[in-house]
């Protein structure tokens, strides 16, 4: 059995725009009202966790999860500019309190994919001013951190580089070319937009100052790792893919506390580009490559790329309709961390995508939960899969 560190923490992750609801504020909820075919459905109530909440944290207490990544929102605290909601402010703080009386260790989310409508409309994080409007909203941000031990600023800042120049270069830029909503895979999206890739990490690095006088608080960001793997001589092609899309964001966190990994799948790259991956071959409801051995890959590269950075799993999980499938998937990444860790890489916790089956951006299709949530009455149902994770994390043990 793997020994894991004293304090490991096992728990769950979610993000503010896909279990609040009415996040109305902000700029992906403008784009859904849109009729954009990039995001066919709407996140409407979500979960309603923005009131079910404490419902939720009692699940994870109940579950045996000691750990709970929850995400902020920027529009709901700053929902016009320069205007900071002090009731906003307050419902958060409310959560980071109601995970410490709980015996759960909160995990805060600074930024995840959304931002205030107005930032975007004002040029977002191209605009002049991107950076210093961040680190603002972060300043604010620090009256509900007390007691928060891991913060990550920016959710999968090479996600969202590439949304931004898939967002400049067309109009309808994550849809296929007929418009239909595609489920994104970072790693075979076109290049991220090397000015908003620059700017997020300079809005990283200026967060990460603005809380380096909170004590006993953890900055870091949270990057999705995609396992580039190159065939048939792809090498050169794949080492500039993986540079653009994923390393700078590492190397960008060689200073940080920690570095949040989040893995789901692979990239094959051929000469001519990301590879479909060969009909039969097993796939989740995203549409992605079954492939649990992502997590080993994505945590040993991290830790490797950062020169060893204690690395935190911030997300990792599978889009099923198939519990046992969750199962096997989530075995299959866990025994995969647990070599990574006997061979010396610094874990620090595993926090599964997701606690409940949320808004997948665009879609309410794909499910990741180990909680089942009925879209009329919000009722949260566990699964067996959660179950069985609680079970590990009780028992702390990873499965070999
Ligand atoms: C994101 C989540 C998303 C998950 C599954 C990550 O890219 O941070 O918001 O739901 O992957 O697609």
């Amino acid at each position: 059995m793997t020994n894991l560190p004293k304090g490991f923490l096992w728990g769950t992750a979610t993000a503010g725009h896909q279990v609040e609801g009415n996040n109305t504020d902000s700029d992906i909820w403008a784009l859904e009202q849109s009729g954009t075919p990039m995001l066919p459905e709407r996140s409407g109530d979500a979960c309603d966790s923005y009131h079910r909440w404490r419902e939720d944290l009692d699940i994870v207490r109940d579950l045996g999860l000691n750990s709970y990544r929850f995400g902020i929102e920027w529009a709901r605290i700053e929902p016009v500019p320069g205007h900071f909601s002090l009731a906003g402010l307050a419902h958060y703080r409310r959560m980071v309190e109601g995970c410490l009386e709980r015996g759960i260790t909160p995990v805060v989310t600074l930024h995840h994919f959304t931002s205030p409508a107005w930032f975007s409309a004002g040029g977002g994080w191209l605009g002049a001013d991107g950076v210093d409007l961040f680190r603002r909203y972060v300043h604010q941000a620090k009256a509900i951190l007390d007691g928060v031990p891991w913060v990550c600023t920016v959710n999968e800042p090479n996600m969202l580089a590439m949304i931004t120049g898939a967002r400049r270069a067309a109009a309808e830029p994550a849809g296929k070319e007929d418009g239909e909503h595609r489920q994104l895979v970072a790693g075979a999206m076109p290049p991220p937009d090397q000015a908003a890739s620059e700017a997020l990490i300079s809005a990283h690095h200026a967060a990460r100052e603005e809380l380096s006088d909170l004590a006993g608080l953890r900055t870091g960001w949270t990057v999705a790792n995609q396992n580039f793997e190159a065939v048939d001589g792809a090498d050169d092609l794949a080492a500039e893919w993986a540079y653009t899309r994923e390393d700078q964001f590492l190397d960008a966190a060689k200073d940080d506390d920690f570095v949040g990994v989040q893995a789901y799948t692979r990239v094959v790259l051929g000469p001519e580009g990301p590879r479909e991956p060969e009909p039969g071959t097993r796939r989740t409801l995203t549409g992605w490559e079954f492939h649990p051995q992502a997590l080993e890959g994505a945590v040993r590269h991290t830790a490797e790329r950062t020169g060893g950075v204690p690395v935190m799993v911030t997300e990792n999980g599978i889009a099923t309709a198939s519990d046992d499938e969750r199962i096997e998937y989530t075995s299959g990444a866990l025994a995969g961390l647990g070599r990574a860790i006997a061979d010396g890489v610094d874990v620090r916790g595993y926090l599964h995508w997701s606690l409940l089956d949320n808004y997948e951006w665009g879609t309410w299709e794909p499910t990741f939960g180990l909680v089942e949530v009925d879209r009329q009455t919000f009722e949260r149902t566990v699964k067996p899969s959660g179950r069985w994770y609680g079970d590990l994390a009780r028992r702390g043990e990873l499965p070999s």
